[in-house]
């Protein structure tokens, strides 16, 4: 393969990663590579080590042994200071919104841009705007954390995840504890903002759901390695015994 095109046309190159806590190996070797401007599903069980992998992607993580390269450039050695202009190309939706409660829709999601940028306040109100918009949120501005749904609590998440214009969007779970009609909204989302804003997006999941409805690419993680990277179409007709059974596990789900 020729490793420059590689290196162009994939925004996250993951190499030989390993992570273990308190002796526990979580990570085992974790090798693969993530499209630019392409929804990656990353799948795999409870434990499987989604979320660890997801923290090393912009750095919050910092691997026992391996690589990973973000837009071209290695993470390793880089200190705290180095890491903020890369982790600013990467916007991040955490499994519970992590958003203030004292504060309203309006003013998380402006929060990120007051801290990164000098933009006027007009101009900070009128990203505000046009964000809350993006996500549906328009009508929410000024509604109290507490007083949100869960699916409104994601949507504002969001908002304040790609206020900053990130390049990479990293979602963990965004659909866990979600009614299947709010979760088939959040996967509408996900595929809408990857298209408008070219997003490179990364879906980290243990719902087979989602692989149907945002996926361009899916990477299976099961016990610290990834065993399957591939299309939909390649991933559906795959014979891994692992993936026949959690395939089948989801579709006996599905009927009860
Ligand atoms: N900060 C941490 N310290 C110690 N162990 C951790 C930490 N984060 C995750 N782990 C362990 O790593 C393993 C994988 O966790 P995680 O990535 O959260 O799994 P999941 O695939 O469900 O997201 C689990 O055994 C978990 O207990
Ligand atoms: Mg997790």
């Amino acid at each position: 393969m020729n490793s420059h095109l590689t290196e162009q046309n994939d925004f996250f190159v993951v190499e030989g990663l390993t992570k273990a806590f308190h002796g526990k190996p979580v990570l085992k070797g974790t090798t693969f590579t993530i499209p630019r401007g392409k929804t990656t599903v990353i799948l795999g069980g409870s434990g499987a080590g989604k979320s660890v992998l997801l923290k090393h992607l912009n750095g919050l993580f910092t691997p026992d042994a391996g690589t990973v390269f973000v837009d071209g450039e290695s993470l390793a050695g880089k200190h705290e200071s180095e890491l903020v202009p890369i982790r600013r190309k990467i916007g991040i939706l955490f499994q519970n919104g992590a958003l203030f409660d004292s504060m309203s829709v309006a003013e998380n999601v402006a929060f990120p841009l007051k801290e990164q940028s000098k933009l006027p306040h007009s101009e900070i109100a009128s990203r505000v705007s046009e964000t809350l918009e993006h996500v549906g949120l328009a009508d929410a501005a000024e509604t109290m954390p507490g007083d949100l749904s869960g699916g409104m609590r994601k949507r504002a998440g969001l908002a304040r995840a790609i206020i900053t214009h990130p390049e990479a969007m990293l979602y963990d779970e965004p659909t866990a504890g979600l009614d299947p009609i709010l979760a088939t909204t959040i996967a509408k989302l996900i595929t809408r903002l990857k298209e408008e804003l070219s997003l490179t997006s990364v879906v980290v999941t243990h719902h087979l759901g989602l692989v149907r409805t945002v996926a361009d690419q899916v990477i299976f993680l099961s016990e610290g390695s990834v065993i399957f990277q591939g299309s939909v179409d390649e991933f559906n007709a795959s014979r891994l015994p692992i993936l026949l059974e959690y395939r089948g596990a989801d579709e006996s789900l599905a009927e009860n």
